[in-house]
């Protein structure tokens, strides 16, 4: 069965959905007590002006417990899969390396949180219609931020990233380290492996490249897990339907093929044993997965 939806919202010019409801997970996620919290993002609430969220920590408990059935698989893989994320970026800005490329950012705010890599020169790649909305909503939210080259590209476009990156100031000769979470997916499967290649182009040796992936059994409608069948359903209605789907084993072969070296695969059951996030509104189901590659 074919998942019906709309065309694309992002080619209609408007900001992705999905984007703003990652957002939403982590504006839920830093409304709860600071203790509880597995992310704490201050910032995701600005990006999401209209949406009704939780104010104290007790409505925040409520919201989740409400959402749980739906929501609790997505809470574990956005927050986590950042957690993992920002780690490896630390190890990267720890070895002396000074770019931070985000792809498909969205809403997200490392630039703004890890202030303490002062010396990272930070990249936010991301589709035209998403990136003018972040840029309004920071704009009229007069939040700082620091060293930030914004980067308009259209992943399924066919525009050369590294021509764009290159217009803004990022060296190819230098590694850096790529963040690509949330987007893979909602690509079609050549625009996945196009853009894979030309991140290995722009990767210098020494680089290294975080990114998820949807299994490919949400897409064939055969994973066991009936809430993220009916996220599929919902964002895919709404213009984001997930295109690629990958295992493990072709997710390794993806980046091995495009020029990187696998040195980590996560599913979200090792995200959650490696950051915490057992509460019961973050569900384990097994359904995504990361894969962290080196450029040699
Ligand atoms: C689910 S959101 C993830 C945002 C962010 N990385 C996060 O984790 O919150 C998907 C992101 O992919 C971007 N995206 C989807 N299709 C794209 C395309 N063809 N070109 C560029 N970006 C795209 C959207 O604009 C959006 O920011």
């Amino acid at each position: 069965m074919l998942i019906p939806h709309q065309p694309s919202r992002m080619t209609a010019g408007l900001a992705s959905n999905t984007a703003r409801l990652t957002a939403r997970i982590r504006a839920v996620d830093a409304a709860l007590e600071p203790g509880r919290r597995m992310l704490d993002d201050p910032y995701a609430r600005a990006f999401i002006p209209g949406m009704e969220l939780p104010d104290t920590p007790a409505d925040a408990e409520r919201w989740l417990t409400e959402n749980a059935w739906q929501e609790g698989p997505f809470f574990a893989i956005v927050l986590l899969r950042q957690r993992c994320f920002e780690d490896y970026l630390r190890r990267a800005a720890a070895a002396g390396i000074r770019q931070a490329v985000l792809l498909g950012a969205g809403y997200d705010s490392t630039s703004l949180r890890l202030t303490d890599l002062t010396a990272m020169r930070w990249y936010e790649v991301d589709h035209p219609s998403t990136q003018a909305d972040k840029l309004d909503l920071l704009g009229q939210s007069g939040i700082e931020t620091p060293d930030v080259h914004y980067v308009p590209v259209d992943f399924e476009a066919g525009a050369s990233l590294a021509d764009a990156l290159a217009g803004v100031g990022f060296d190819p000769q230098e590694p850096c380290v790529v963040g690509w979470l949330g987007v893979a997916f909602f690509l079609r499967p050549d625009a996945f492996r196009h853009t894979l290649k030309e991140l290995s182009e722009l990767c210098a040796s020494g680089s290294t490249l975080v990114f998820d992936y949807m299994d490919q059994s949400v897409l064939d409608h055969t994973t066991p897990y009936p809430a993220v069948l009916s996220k599929a359903q919902e964002v895919g209605a709404r213009g984001e339907p997930y295109l690629t789907g990958l295992t493990p084993e072709t997710a390794g072969e993806a980046v091995r093929r495009a020029g990187f070296w696998p040195t980590a695969q996560l599913r979200i059951p090792d995200l959650m044993r490696e950051y915490g996030g057992t509460d019961p509104y973050c569900s384990a189901d097994d359904f995504m997965g990361m894969v962290v590659a080196e450029r040699r």
